[in-house]
């Protein structure tokens, strides 16, 4: 296993179980499968409605609190200072933890900003009283960072955000690497990009041919990709085989040239939503209590 040391020293295994569209009948086997297999991170979010059921496979694993990576989200819904704590206790609640490893901001919500700052704030407190290890945020643009650092004192010690051969978003990256902030590859496999029917990673003639070439499939070949170049990744799967094979890329080394050839796939095309089209009208949701 392989783990990356956050800009705050907490250490964080690089390759952690997605389970975002996991529904909630099927998460707590496929966690508890992942744990089997030796993930000891899991990415989940209050907005994905299953993190009952991710507690509820780390205690069936029968693997100590401790030893796992614990990260969530905090929906837009709950932005502002008062509601992102109570964010938490709702998140913990349903987890069934004292303490979470990792609490992102889900989305920037760019059109009420001041509340996104608020959230934040509220994280850092939460950080402060020892009730998260380390925060962050996710879907952030340059220009989200950039008021966020200007504004807030805790630099975020991940951005979690859409990143696949595809879609790779470096001029992001490289400010990620300027202030220390760990780049966190959501739908690092292309997922995304074999939703809707479109072209996919996954049918891709070059990480077809690298994979060929190793042994190994393409969804390997693209998570030895984020490896070697430095992320995290989530990669989501509820079928034990995929859970197993997207864990089983420690043992071999992708070659210069083919990590270029993968980063010569970039369309600079999203797959997901682009983050200004979050707003609390379109995409508001209750969070129930725990
Ligand atoms: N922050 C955000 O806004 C955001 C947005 C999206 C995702 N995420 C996070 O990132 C995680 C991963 O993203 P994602 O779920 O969109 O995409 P992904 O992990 O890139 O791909 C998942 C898709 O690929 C399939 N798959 C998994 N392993 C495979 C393999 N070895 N070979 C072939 N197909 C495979 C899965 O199907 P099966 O389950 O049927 O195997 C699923 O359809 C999410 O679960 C979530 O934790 C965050």
């Amino acid at each position: 296993m392989q783990t990356t040391v956050l800009n705050n020293g907490v250490e964080m295994p690089a390759i952690g179980l997605g389970v975002f569209q996991t529904p909630p009948d099927v998460t707590a086997a496929a966690v508890e499968e992942a744990l089997r297999l030796g993930y000891r991170h899991i990415d989940t979010a209050a907005a994905y409605f299953n993190e009952r059921e991710v507690g509820e496979g780390i205690r069936r694993s029968g693997i100590a609190r401790d030893e796992v990576f614990l990260e969530t989200k905090v929906w837009i819904s709950d932005y502002n200072y008062d509601a992102t704590l109570h964010a938490f206790d709702k998140s913990a609640g349903k987890l069934g933890v004292n303490r979470l490893d990792l609490l992102l901001l889900h989305q920037p919500l760019s059109s009420r900003f001041d509340l996104t700052l608020d959230a934040y704030r509220a994280l850092e407190g939460l950080l402060a009283d020892g009730k998260v290890r380390s925060i962050g945020v996710s879907n952030f643009m340059p220009e989200h960072l950039d008021r966020l650092l200007t504004e807030t004192s805790v630099v975020p010690a991940v951005n979690q955000i859409e990143l696949h051969p595809y879609f790779q978003q470096s001029a992001l990256q490289s400010v990620h690497a300027e202030h220390g902030i760990l780049t966190q590859a959501w739908s690092p496999i292309g997922g995304v990009t074999s939703y809707g029917g479109e072209k996919s990673t996954f049918d891709d003639s070059t990480l077809r041919e690298i994979a060929r070439q190793h042994g190994k499939s393409v969804a390997q070949v693209m998570l030895r990709w984020h490896l070697q170049e430095g992320r995290s990744a989530i990669p989501k799967s509820t079928k034990p085989a995929r859970i197993a094979e997207n864990f089983d890329v420690f043992d071999f080394e992708l070659a210069s040239e083919q990590v270029a050839a993968i980063d010569a796939l970039d369309t600079g095309v999203r797959g997901g939503p682009d983050p200004d089209s979050i707003t609390l009208e379109a995409y508001g949701m209750e969070i129930p209590e725990a």
